[in-house]
């Protein structure tokens, strides 16, 4: 029901129980049309099945169907023949007691399919073990058999079955299925000699015909065409396209060899059939006393020839009668009338009794041979309810087994229904049910039921007949509401029922049924003479069906109506000592066709299946019903309570869930162990709360489930990263550890070659002095000195020392030479001056270090600063350098302002325009300076010049300038003396003076008490050239 649920606004309901106005047949009608036009053929009505056929297939009975439905709670999934079938296999091996399931409907609903189906479910789920195989094959192949002799091609059904059936299968503790064993009801005789248009006889006789093999046709004397047997043609569909007998036939001759048929049993089995198609090609004639003759024996002989007896004697039998006169026989002639009944009534006895042998071996190769304890599960498949136009005495029977599974199921499930309300202590108003024992009990009821009239008519003496027949009816149980004949019914009556004709009020409705035939279908006499016959032929087959024992019991046998009257009480017996479940088929229109619904053809079979009464009685008390530990699961989730787990009693879960969902009081009643719902709606509600709270669950359960495989993941990630890590780090720490050694070693071989650095190249110390070297000369690039000033070098290790050398040499030489490219004529001729001035200087004289930064100028003097006319004196000669000067008188040492300008030739001194001395350089016998800071420069004279008083006293502020530019010109060597402490200089020829240089607190330069010239030169104020000079020419100035 739950999956009903699920569904129900799809296709109707599911479940008949949740139908809304239930007690509505068009509604219910409704709802099978509805699911009927989705190929939806099933429907529940609680746990019992409705099927309507849906003439096609559907594809629903795969083996995944199966698996589908199989070990699953009845109420899960979709309506289905396989839900009721595991149902029922599940309840009996966990309760381990007999079950049947009653499949009823009218000639071709589909009950037979539905039995089918079971069977297939029961072979193709159940467990099984390689021996137990040949039981299942046998039940599966007991089918074909049976259907080849018990089914015929009617109007309603090309595959009708003709006989009641009632199958055990029988399973053992394991729930394999072990064996079977299969009852039959009432075979339909009287189609062996006689079919109504458009119908057919039984199948073997066809399938025998279009399959059986040439050999095996010649020796029983049959040819091929069914159209030239009389017993097969008058339905005038011997040859019917929509049943492939020959296939069948293969079917059939396999199935008979997995059944323990032997070669014998088929040559008899096969005799008997082809003999009754022999039979009924037998003709008579009537001789001139009127009596039966047979012009042709041709058929007679293979008759004879089949079942073993004499032509001769079969002839008679079929000819003569035998009476009884007191205690001698008396042989008396038939009319030919009589003969076709002695032959027809000798095929259907043949046929039937064979039939029944059929079965029996069936049932003896189906039986299981040991005796452990078996559980069963029993099918029934009979016919259903029939109502024609005309009803005979087969109707009669099938109508009243249909009473009888009635009455049973009043029994077992609306008294059942009721019986529950007791057991669960629930309260409830019973409802009434129409109880159709009172009709049974019409029709069986000893010496008073209609049967027992039947029975008087057949065996009283006189003449018995049809009409007295129904003469007694009227007179016993003419008052019986729910009898009815011409005469008892009032006028409105009359019309419809004819002379011949009663009618009983069934309990699904009433039936008119023709008496004609009655007596003689109730007597189903064969003469004594034939049976004779049959007790004695060689055919093994007949001689088991026809025992001599009988023909010597003098007791009549029962009667075929009294026979089917003991055959139902015992298979109500049967029934009624297993649990039941019920499949109800509906034919849903005449002419076979898939998705045609007729409505008013269903809804005579809904009547008549009684399946309204069914719903009102489920559905009078509590619409659903479910044991608490079912409800509970299903809805825990929607209280909090009982969600996830509910861990007390199932009872008090579902109080506390019904409660907290708002169930009002009317609304349900809880019993012992399942609570009974009243309402459909209430329960629609539940499970609209159900189907909503799903949606949630999932997307929580989705969320947990997620969130478990993303930690997983996670997890699973971690730890790959982790190991990953830690091959990477050991991959690392081995390089590291590879870098070390490495290391080790190279640290290990400097240090050899470090402590050998010393010795000669060797291999302890090569590769250390290939390192240093490499690292020296690539260190050097840092530090080669920039300029040629720069002395710096880098310091080389001891074994490099002399390719530093080398090195050093020849950088510097490359400085220089790059110095002296980028030197101009003018620098250099400056510069060698300077060098001159180094060579007359360094080292001797203080203020010579300071005075190499002051560059030399061309001159001092502009040739504005000349006088004009002393550069016409010496016009002659290139000046070459003037720088103003002081000069001090020989004697006094007055100090007076002079120019003292060089040419090529001399130097001159010269105040104003007045040259005042002319030196020539060839007269030059030197200069003088101190090696102090003064200026003070004596320019010495050859004595031998006359032309020159003395030597002349300088002072000069550019005094390095001016000796270098004056050394240079005179071209001497040794030319310049740099004087310490004092100097001698002549004042005249032959008369000599002297100065003396010494250091003193002050700057000055004197006259001494000596009369010496002092030059006294301030310690502190040595470096500060230029300011001297200004005191020192102050003197002069002053
Ligand atoms: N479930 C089904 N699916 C398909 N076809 C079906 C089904 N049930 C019955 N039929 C068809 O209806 C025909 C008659 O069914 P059958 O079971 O022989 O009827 P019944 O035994 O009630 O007289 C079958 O031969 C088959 O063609
Ligand atoms: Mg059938």
């Amino acid at each position: 029901m739950e999956g009903t649920l699920t569904a129900r606004d799809k296709v109707g309901v599911q479940d008949f129980v949740l139908l809304d106005e239930h007690t509505n047949e068009s509604a219910f009608v409704d709802n099978l049309r509805k699911r009927f036009s989705e190929n939806l053929i099933y429907t529940y009505i609680g746990t019992l099945l409705v099927s309507v056929n849906p003439y096609q297939e559907l594809g629903i009975y795969n083996v995944n169907q199966m698996e589908l439905y199989q070990g699953v709670n009845f109420f899960e999934l979709p309506p289905h023949v396989y839900a009721i079938a595991d149902n029922a296999y599940r309840l009996m091996c966990s309760e381990l007691n007999n079950h049947f399931i009653l499949i009823s409907g009218e000639s071709g609903a589909g009950k037979t399919e539905a039995s089918k189906k079971i069977l297939q479910y029961f072979a193709v789920t159940c467990p099984m073990t390689e021996s137990l195989q040949v039981a299942r094959d046998r039940l599966l192949l007991s089918n074909p058999v049976l259907e080849a002799f018990g089914n015929a091609k009617t109007p309603r059904n090309d595959n009708s079955s003709r006989f009641g059936k009632y199958m055990d299968i029988q399973f053992d503790f394991q729930g394999i299925p072990v064996g079977g064993h299969i009852i039959s009801y009432l075979i339909e005789k009287s189609r062996v000699v006689h079919q109504n248009r458009g119908e057919r006889n039984f199948h073997i006789f066809y399938q025998l015909l279009a399959g059986g093999e040439a050999e095996r046709l010649a020796y029983l004397g049959l040819e091929r065409d069914p159209l030239l047997y009389k017993y097969l043609s008058q339905g005038r569909c011997a040859k019917e396209t929509s049943v492939n007998d020959k296939n069948n036939w293969k079917t059939v001759s396999d199935a008979f060899s997995a059944i323990d048929f032997t070669e014998a049993d088929l040559e008899n089995l096969f005799g008997i059939i082809a003999s009754v198609l022999h039979l009924g090609n037998i003709c008579f004639e009537e001789d001139k006393q009127g009596c039966a003759t047979v012009p042709d024996t041709h058929e007679i002989k293979w008759v004879a020839k089949l079942l073993g007896v004499y032509p001769s004697v079969l002839l008679e039998a079929l000819t003569h009668r035998k009476m009884e006169a007191k205690a001698e026989e008396v042989i008396c002639p038939l009319t030919p009338e009589l003969s076709v009944y002695a032959r027809d009534a000798m095929a259907k006895a043949v046929y039937g009794r064979t039939f029944t042998w059929l079965v029996d071996k069936i049932n003896s190769s189906l039986a299981n041979k040991d005796f452990t304890k078996k559980t069963v599960i029993g099918l029934l498949d009979i016919y259903g309810f029939e109502v024609f136009d005309k009803n005979g005495f087969e109707q009669f029977c099938i109508n009243y087994c249909n009473e009888k599974l009635q009455q049973l199921l009043v029994e077992r499930t609306l008294k059942a229904e009721q019986a529950e309300y007791e057991v669960e202590g629930i309260e409830w108003e019973p409802i009434q049910y129409f109880n159709n024992k009172i009709i049974c009990d019409l029709v069986e009821e000893r010496h008073r039921g209609i049967i027992s009239i039947l029975d008087e008519e057949c065996i009283r003496p006189g003449p018995a007949t049809d009409l007295s027949f129904l003469e007694k009816l009227e007179e016993k149980v003419g008052k019986h509401a729910h009898f009815e004949t011409r005469k008892l019914a009032g006028p409105r009556g009359r019309k419809r029922i004819g002379w011949m004709e009663f009618r009983l009020l069934h309990y699904a409705g009433e039936v008119t049924y023709c008496t004609n035939g009655f007596l003689a279908k109730n007597n189903d006499l064969l003469y004594r003479h034939l049976k004779e016959v049959l007790c004695r032929s060689r055919n093994g087959i007949l001689r088991e069906c026809f025992l001599v024992a009988e023909l010597e019991n003098r007791r009549r046998s029962p009667t075929v109506g009294t026979q089917f009257k003991n055959s139902l009480s015992s298979l109500l017996e049967i029934l009624i000592s297993k649990e039941p479940s019920y499949i109800r088929c509906i034919k849903p229109n005449e002419w076979k066709e898939p998705s045609k619904f007729d409505d008013c053809l269903v809804q005579h079979q809904i009547k008549y299946l009684g399946l309204m009464e069914h719903l009102r009685v489920r559905r009078a008390g509590f619409a659903y019903r479910r044991r608490y530990e079912h409800f509970l699961q299903r809805y825990k989730s929607l209280c909090p309570d009982t969600w996830p787990h509910w861990h007390g009693p199932p009872g008090e879960g579902v109080e506390r869930l019904i409660k907290y969902i708002g169930y009002k009081p009317e609304e349900y009643k809880l019993g012992k162990t399942k609570i009974f719902i009243r309402f459909p709606r209430t329960l629609f509600a539940t499970e609209d709360a159900f189907e909503f709270s799903k949606h949630q669950l999932v997307a929580r359960i989705q969320a947990t489930y997620k969130g478990c495989l993303g930690r997983r993941d996670y997890v699973k990630k971690r730890q790959a990263a982790t190991r990953l890590e830690a091959h990477w780090r050991g991959a690392l720490a081995r390089k590291e550890l590879k870098r070390r050694k490495w290391a080790v070693q190279i640290i290990r071989r400097f240090i050899k070659g470090f402590m050998h650095r010393d010795r000669p190249p060797c291999p302890d110390n090569e590769e250390f002095i290939v390192f240093v070297r490499k690292n020296y000369i690539l260190n050097l690039r840092y530090h080669v000195p920039k300029n040629v000033l720069d002395k710096s070098w880098l310091k080389p290790p001891g074994i490099l020392e002399n390719a530093s050398g080398l090195l050093r040499k020849m950088c510097m030489r490359n400085l220089v030479r790059k110095y002296c490219r980028g030197v101009t004529a003018e620098r250099k001729a400056l510069m060698q001056q300077k060098v001159v001035t180094s060579e007359i200087f360094r080292g001797k004289k203080e203020g010579y270090a300071e005075s190499l930064n002051q560059a030399f100028a061309d001159s001092r003097l502009d040739e504005g600063d000349i006088n004009p006319k002393v550069l016409q004196l010496i016009s002659s000669e290139k000046i070459q350098y003037g720088v103003p000067v002081i000069k001090y008188d020989r004697k006094g040492f007055k100090a007076r302002p002079r120019q003292l300008i060089l040419t090529q030739k001399a130097a001159y001194v010269v105040e104003l325009a007045k040259i005042k001395q002319r030196i020539e350089y060839s007269m030059l016998k030197g200069v003088s300076t101190s090696g102090l800071s003064d200026r003070l420069l004596v320019i010495h004279v050859s004595p031998e010049d006359n032309r020159q008083k003395g030597d002349t006293i300088l002072l000069c502020e550019h005094i390095f300038e001016a000796v270098t530019k004056l050394a240079m010109l005179v071209k001497k060597e040794n030319f310049v003396n740099v004087v310490k402490g004092s100097l001698q200089f002549y004042i005249s020829p032959g008369k000599e003076g002297t100065i003396v240089f010494h250091t003193g607190p002050e700057e000055q330069i004197y006259k001494d008490k000596n009369g010496q010239l002092t030059v006294e030169k301030c310690q502190h104020l040595l470096d500060k050239g230029h300011r001297r000079s200004n005191q020192v020419a102050r003197p002069a100035e002053a």
